[in-house]
């Protein structure tokens, strides 16, 4: 065997300290798959006195990053800090230095990753980012390797475990938004401020980094139309059920007319999708291409074990490439327009509050049919002696006048309140 590889760690939390933990686990078995042995050399924290519980596994600590960047012994710098500053900064520098980098950063990755790739062109180094986007489900290798004959058609996502992990048990357990967020804090799955799990913004992150690798343009957060599971209430999930659907923050890329549409909103999915399957913190993304058909990974969306893994394999396949890359890894080699939203007529959940009366609903169903949308179904759920709860189904439509339609009445005096308006998915994914 030849000699160790050195790897620099920045970040010695969850993702560090399974990378830490794997590659002291299963050290023989990597050497022999990698053609090379692994060992951190050194590992950038804040605070070197927090206890850890790495035991003889725990590399030098250090917190002056310098000490990993301007170590020449150490060709490989793993990311595993998380935000975007410093760790923007610490890549760029590495990748300067001529060093490979690893990262498990959606963030840093899918605002900046041109100026990444230009780095690492520049300098030659590889840049690898496989536990950035659903934890240990590879997709990002297959993306780009696997499925690269392909025309991709759609990409659509579950790619936020803490969201799927409320709706789950929302669904399961008819219990309230922020009952369940105050669960998933507690086991870990959500962050001490989890808006960009609640509000969206995590899962369009990935959803970018996707897309870019999809459809080969640079796709950026600020290109995705964004939005979160906090509308969502515990009848939600009940009337989604009575319907045959379930809820799911969906992210969704896909080709229409040469550009590509970008979104993420909770939807309604038939239980027969493979997207409606996925429960609790899993993650799965649905590939659908030419000629391959529709391709679904699915797996361990967060967590220490699963998120190392993708982590160590990036590891392992530069010390297998052993070479430096002489031409870009970046394969956004086109521009294309990126346009928010899913811009796919669809039908439409909406829940409302009508005014006790006659002739409300046919009010609200006129002012439906005045924006050009029919409804395929309208249901009365519950009175409070002040009103009733509706939930209209509508046939496909376009989002805009649905959206304008239900907000008619809530601001024309007509007393409605909307209360929920989400798309419905009405295929099972395989077409
Ligand atoms: P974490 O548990 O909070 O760990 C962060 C680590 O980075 C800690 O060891 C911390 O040091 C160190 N650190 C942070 N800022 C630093 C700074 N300015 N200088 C020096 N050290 C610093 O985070 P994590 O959950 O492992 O996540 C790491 C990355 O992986 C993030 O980009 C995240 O989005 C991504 N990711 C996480 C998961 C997951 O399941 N957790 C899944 C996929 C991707 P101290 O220990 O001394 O505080
Ligand atoms: N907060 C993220 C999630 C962690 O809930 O999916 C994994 O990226």
């Amino acid at each position: 065997m030849r000699d160790m590889v050195k790897v620099g760690l920045m970040g010695l939390g969850t993702v560090g300290g399974g990378v830490v933990e794997l590659l002291a686990k299963n050290r023989v078995e990597i050497a022999q798959r990698a053609g090379e042995g692994i060992e951190i050399a050194m590992a950038l924290v804040r605070d070197p006195a927090k206890a850890r519980g790495l035991d003889g596994a725990i590399p030098r600590l250090t917190t002056d990053p310098e000490e990993i960047l301007a170590d020449k012994s150490i060709g490989i710098v793993v990311e595993t800090m998380g935000g975007e500053e410093p760790a923007l900064t610490y890549i760029k520098k590495a990748l300067r230095r001529g060093k490979h980098v690893v990262t498990a950063n959606k963030e840093v990755v899918s605002a900046h990753g041109q100026e990444l790739f230009e780095a690492a062109m520049i300098h030659r180094c590889h840049l690898m980012f496989e536990g950035s986007v659903g934890g240990g489900i590879p997709i990002i290798m297959p993306l780009k390797r696997c499925l690269a004959a392909n025309d991709i058609d759609e990409v659509s996502a579950v790619i936020n475990g803490t969201t799927n992990y409320i709706l789950t048990e929302m669904t399961a357990k008819g219990k309230d938004f922020a009952e369940v967020l105050r669960e998933a804090q507690a086991r870990g799955y959500a962050e001490a401020d989890p808006s960009a799990d609640v509000d969206g913004l995590d899962a369009a992150r990935k959803l970018a980094i996707l897309a870019s690798i999809a459809f080969n343009t640079r796709v950026t957060p600020s290109h995705v139309s964004t939005e979160g599971i906090r509308a969502v209430s515990s009848a939600d999930p009940r009337y989604a059920a009575e319907l045959g659907c379930v809820i799911k923050l969906v992210a969704t890329a896909r080709q229409d007319d040469g550009a590509v549409r970008v979104a993420v909103a909770p939807v309604l999915l038939p239980k027969d999708h493979p997207l409606a399957a996925v429960n609790g913190p899993d993650n799965a993304v649905l590939v659908r291409g030419r000629p391959v058909g529709r391709v679904v990974f699915s797996g361990p969306g967060a967590g220490r074990g699963a998120t190392a893994s993708a982590v160590v394999g990036d590891i392992m396949e530069i010390v297998r490439q052993r070479t430096r890359p002489d031409k870009s890894q970046c394969t956004c080699f086109t521009t294309k327009e990126v346009l928010a939203g899913s811009g796919r007529p669809s039908p439409f959940y909406v829940r409302l509050r009508l005014p006790d009366g006659h002739g409300a609903l046919d009010r609200a169903t006129a002012a439906f049919a005045a924006r050009g949308v029919s409804l395929a179904s309208a249901s009365r759920k519950s009175a409070d002696g002040s009103g009733y709860e509706f939930v209209l189904v509508t046939r496909s439509a376009a989002e805009d006048a649905v959206r304008a339609a239900a907000a008619e009445g809530a601001s024309n005096g007509a007393g409605w309140a909307v209360l929920n308006v989400l798309r419905m998915e009405d295929g099972d994914g395989a077409a």
